[in-house]
């Protein structure tokens, strides 16, 4: 549907251990192999919790795969007497692309607001990694019908601290609170909808190339049932799934239809 490469990003959230994550990465390449998957039409990402990144690593490095990955979130301080943070540059060394950045599960059950979501950004692009950052808004905001004010006002409040170049390494995930974990997945009208109004406000923040670079995923019950149609719109450039992303076969059907 556009030139944006399509990314299909699993967000494992706090689920498997690292002798798990090291068993599905090597399944997931299998099946990705035995498809004959073709990496440069659509991009696939994994998000495990930190304690399994390096066995990802370690897995992805030695089959020379074009598999990616990253971390589910980042501390907004460098180094130092932070215990229990992760720093950006930790995440870079272990060769993450991405970070997710302001997830609705950090955002609630974290002291994760604008300011400290900005400065997620800010340490990821500072570290030379590309930062999703997920919005979306609740049922509440969606029965108010103030919805994309509310999920373009929440990238909005990011970007307005970036510089054009720093947006354009953005990726945006419009995942609709009601919609994750849920089975009650958008539809394609719906993802699209808020995926045009989250272009277009890059689209006058910035310039047409912050626009047409970005790409913007949508998450909340994707399936290999619903993904098809789902990608099928022009401004949905791709996925960030949890619960499917916990099986590998389901993770290769969707990358396959996307
Ligand atoms: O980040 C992905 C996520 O929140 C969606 O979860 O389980 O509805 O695919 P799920």
């Amino acid at each position: 549907a556009s030139k944006r490469i399509p990314l299909v990003a699993g967000n494992w959230k706090m689920n498997f251990n690292h002798l798990e994550a090291t068993y599905f990465v090597q399944k997931l390449v299998w099946l990705l192999r035995d498809a004959h998957f073709d990496f440069k039409r659509c991009e696939v990402a994994l998000f495990p919790s930190f304690t399994s990144l390096r066995s990802v690593q370690v897995f992805v490095e030695a089959d020379k795969l074009r598999i990616n990955y990253g971390a589910q979130s980042v501390s907004v301080t460098n180094q130092g007497a932070f215990t229990g943070d992760v720093s950006a540059d930790m995440l870079a060394s272990l060769g993450c692309t991405y970070v997710i950045v302001g997830h609705s599960e950090r955002r609630k059950y974290h002291p994760e607001d604008d300011a400290n979501i900005v400065d997620q950004v800010r340490a990821v692009l500072a570290a030379g990694m590309q930062p999703i950052l997920c919005v979306g808004e609740s049922f509440e905001e969606r029965r108010q019908g103030i919805e994309l004010d509310f999920a373009v006002g929440q990238v909005h409040d990011v970007t307005r601290d970036l510089n054009t170049d720093e947006a354009a390494k953005l990726i945006v995930a419009y995942e609709p609170v009601w919609a994750i974990g849920t089975g009650m997945v958008a539809t394609p009208q719906t993802a699209q909808e808020a995926a045009n109004a989250i272009r277009d406000d890059l689209r006058s923040t910035f310039d047409g190339h912050v626009a047409d670079t970005v790409r913007i995923l949508y998450g909340g019950s994707v399936t290999s049932k619903n993904a098809a149609e789902l990608i099928s719109q022009p401004d949905v450039d791709g996925f960030l799934i949890g619960g499917a992303s916990l099986n590998a076969e389901e993770l290769t059907k969707i990358a396959r239809l996307t």
